[in-house]
Formats: structure tokens, C-alpha cells, sequence
């Protein structure tokens, strides 16, 4: 079902000057975690800890022994099946890339969806990803393991656009993406298209992003942003621990892997960035919010309807004029 939310007022944040027990706190949770990945992948993650290690090797290293990172065709599936949902509910029309402008939000460590927007013809794409490293894309390991596989999902998926070859040497003239937050994004170009998946509920900055962002996009620009409202641990329980207390002893807790904010204080942010984005709500599993045992700060905040949205797409309503031809 599809609903509309009203903005309501931003939580508050209060203390951030206790990190060190933040650390202290979050120590339990992290060994829990590891015991979920791969033996190679939690050396690769001690070792990018290590001052002295090499930044590149060691992500390598990472990617290689992801099962998640190196699936192929993980982020397609998640970008045909957003762009479906849109097109079934809202009258969206399929993006065109071609000669188009791509700005996407936090590609994560293989340059996400933007490896599609130069494949499908894009001018130019850039990515604002923090933890991203040079050079990664045009490691033989990579190659190997990840890009290769990733343009024959692509042409499976969009027909014979351009060779191996060809898509290798075009990400390099036309892919641009930098080590560095969405506020401090550069560009160079107003973006056609604005893109991002599973991110923006990682931006602790996120109202102040949002409004930097406006000054880096066309005026007529596409967006398409999924947001995961979940704590990102259980998919059986994704508002356990965040209800169960207010933001401050979460981020000690957990630490600041996630801003916490919920679908009606993403979409004002977006409003009052002047962004003109519209909110789905892919999907509200109402009694998985309501076994959460809630704190008073959650029931004095929010409505039950915006506790309960686990994922929703915020994304420019189609116009007339929205798939108009370049100039
Ligand atoms: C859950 S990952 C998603 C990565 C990728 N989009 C995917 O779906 O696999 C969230 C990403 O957001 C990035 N991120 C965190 N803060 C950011 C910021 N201020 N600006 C841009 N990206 C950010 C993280 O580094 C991380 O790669």
C-alpha cells in the first residue's frame, strides 16, 4: 500500500561527547558480527584497521572474499525492481541515460550503479562514496572477478551496447568517483540524474547534504533514492534495538552506522532542500514495528504508519517534459 506521510519535526540529537564509550559499547556488537563473514573477509577488515597497511591491497582483498560485493548482478536487480515498483504505482518512465549526467550517492566499493550509467551511455558520471579507492576497477583481481562478470549482466540485460574493451576504457575517461561525503561533492556538471541506493539513511549530515546537493542538479533532474528505515542486522526484526531506546544510547550502542531518522523526516529534509521529491513506501510491516516493546522517545515523535516504513523510494514525479530530448 501506498501512503503519503506527514513531516514531522527532526528528532533531536543531544549528547555526541562520549565516542569513547560509543567505541566501548559497539565492541560486543562488532565481534557478533563477525562470526556471520568469511574467515578471509574478517582478515581483510583487521587488516584495513592496521596504520600501516596497504589501503588498496587490503580492499581487494575485501572484494575478493565478499560473496556480496561479487555478486554481479546485485545492485541491477535492486535498481530493475525499484524502477519497476515506480512504474507500476507512480507512472514512471524508465531513465535514458544517454548523454546524460549521473551523479550517485555512496556507489559503495565497486562504483554501484554507475558502471550501468556509462555502459547505458551516459556523458558523464560521478560518485561521492567516502570509503572508496583509487584505482580498484583496473586490478586484475577485479577484473576478474567482478567487472567482466558485471558487463555480461549488463549486456544480458540492456543487449550488446559496447564491448569489454570499450566499457573498460569509457569508465575510465567518463567515471569519475572521489573519496569524499555527499556535502562536499565536485562535480563539475548540474546532474541530470541522481541516483542512490540504501545510502542516504548512512548520512549522519543529511538535511545539510541534501541542500548541497540542490546547487550540483539540474533543475529538471531525475532522482531515484532508496532508503532501508531497518537497523540493518535482521531482516525477521529491523526495528529491534532502534525503538527499544532513544537515538543517543543507540549510537553508543551501536555507534553511528545509521542517522536513524524516519521516512517523514527524510522526505522534509528533501522538501526543504527544495529537491521536489516524491516518497513510496515500497514497504511498512506494521506488527514487526509494533512488537517493538517502544521507547517514549519513538511514541512521543512519530506515528505508528512512519515507524513501520522499512524501505521507501524517494524519487521525481514524472512531468511531461521529464524524459525531454538533450539539446
Ligand atoms: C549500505 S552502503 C550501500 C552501498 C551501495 N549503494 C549498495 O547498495 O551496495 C552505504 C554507502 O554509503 C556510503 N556513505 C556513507 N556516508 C556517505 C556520505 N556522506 N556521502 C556519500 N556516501 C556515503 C558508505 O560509504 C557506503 O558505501
Amino acid at each position: 500500500m501506498l501512503r503519503r506521510l506527514v513531516a514531522i519535526s527532526p528528532p533531536c540529537r543531544g549528547n555526541v561527547n562520549r565516542m569513547n564509550l560509543s567505541a566501548l559499547g559497539n565492541l560486543s556488537h562488532r565481534l557478533k558480527l563477525v562470526g556471520t563473514l568469511p574467515p578471509k573477509l574478517v582478515a581483510a577488515k583487521i587488516a584495513k584497521r592496521l596504520p600501516w597497511s596497504n589501503k588498496r591491497a587490503v580492499r581487494i582483498a575485501e572484494i575478493v572474499h565478499s560473496p556480496k560485493d561479487r555478486e554481479a548482478d546485485r545492485l541491477l536487480g535492486f535498481f530493475r525492481t525499484q524502477e519497476s515498483f515506480l512504474v507500476e504505482n507512480e507512472g514512471w518512465a524508465p531513465i535514458d541515460f544517454t548523454g546524460r549526467n549521473v551523479l550517485e550517492i555512496g556507489p559503495g566499493p565497486l562504483g554501484g550503479l554507475s558502471l550501468m550509467a556509462v555502459f547505458r551511455g551516459a556523458e558523464r558520471v560521478y560518485g561521492v562514496e567516502p570509503d572508496w579507492v583509487d584505482d580498484v576497477l583496473t586490478d586484475p583481481a577485479i577484473e576478474d572477478a567482478y567487472l567482466r562478470p558485471h558487463h555480461n549482466v549488463l549486456s544480458a540485460a540492456f543487449g550488446n551496447l559496447m564491448d569489454y574493451a570499450t566499457f573498460r576504457t569509457r569508465l575510465g575517461e567518463r567515471l569519475k568517483i572521489d573519496a569524499v561525503g555527499l556535502s562536499d561533492a565536485t562535480p563539475g556538471f548540474a546532474a541530470d540524474i541522481v541516483l542512490s541506493n540504501s545510502c542516504l539513511e548512512h548520512i549522519g549530515d543529511l538535511p545539510d547534504a541534501l541542500s548541497a546537493l540542490v546547487d550540483f542538479t539540474a533543475d529538471d533532474a531525475r532522482h531515484m533514492h532508496l532508503v532501508n528505515f531497518g537497523n540493518h542486522r535482521d531482516r525477521e526484526a529491523p526495528f529491534a534495538t532502534i525503538y527499544e531506546m532513544p537515538p543517543d544510547q543507540y549510537r553508543l550502542k551501536y555507534g553511528a552506522h545509521i542517522n536513524l531518522l524516519r521516512a517523514s523526516d527524510v522526505f522534509a529534509a528533501s522538501a526543504s532542500a527544495g529537491l521536489g521529491l516524491s516518497m513510496a513506501i515500497v514497504d511498512q510491516p506494521v506488527e514487526k514495528a509494533e512488537a517493538v516493546d517502544l521507547h517514549p522517545y519513538w511514541r512521543d515523535n512519530y506515528e505508528m504508519d512512519d515507524l513501520a516504513v522499512r524501505t521507501a523510494l524517494y524519487f521525481t514525479p514524472m512531468s511531461n517534459e521529464t524524459e525531454s530530448p538533450i539539446p
